[in-house]
């Protein structure tokens, strides 16, 4: 079985998860960026990204250099933008070719609170098994993740 984990990453939560993930399940990870850079300020980062995902927009994703039908399945590394998932991935799961492979999700969030966005995903993603929610480094239950990550490497590797 060979998986991938493709993730988006602002600020590095996501991206410390799915490294993480990645390495305790010896999988080979890919990070996606839109070609428009979101703007450094979170303030401008909240009313431009959570503008795209309110309104639906599917911005332009910087070329993929990895051949993905390689891969039998796919889990996807999000942060939540707006209670949804980012515009980034949306980009992505428009391609019926990777969006069938999804089988894992693994959501970030300033909150916890996941729910509206795993329904907003989950029409595109039917296949999806495995999931799991971690909490950004300056959430006082960010500690929590370890145990989260242990939990969900075993179900995958169950
Ligand atoms: C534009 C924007 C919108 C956000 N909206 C939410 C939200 O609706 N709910 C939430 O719990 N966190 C929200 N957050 C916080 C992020 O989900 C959280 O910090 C996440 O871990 C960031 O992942 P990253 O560091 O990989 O970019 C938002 C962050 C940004 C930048």
């Amino acid at each position: 079985m060979k998986r991938i984990i493709i993730y988006y990453s602002l600020s590095g939560n996501t991206e410390e998860a799915v490294k993480l993930i990645a390495e305790l399940l010896g999988i080979e990870t890919l990070k996606i960026d839109t070609v428009k850079e979101m703007p450094k300020s979170f303030a401008a980062q909240l009313l431009i990204g959570g503008g795209q995902v309110a309104f639906n927009k599917i911005p332009k994703l910087k070329p993929i250099d990895k051949d993905l039908s390689i891969y039998d399945e796919i889990f996807i590394g999000t942060p939540i933008w707006n209670s949804k998932g980012v515009p980034a991935i949306n980009a992505l799961l428009k391609d019926e070719t990777v969006s069938k492979k999804v089988t894992g999700l693994i959501i970030t969030s300033g909150g916890g609170e996941i729910d509206k966005c795993v329904k907003a995903l989950k029409d595109r993603i039917p296949n999806v098994k495995y999931q799991v929610s971690l909490l950004d480094r300056k959430h006082q239950d960010y500690q929590q993740n370890e145990g989260k990550i242990k939990k969900f490497v075993e179900e995958v590797n169950n």
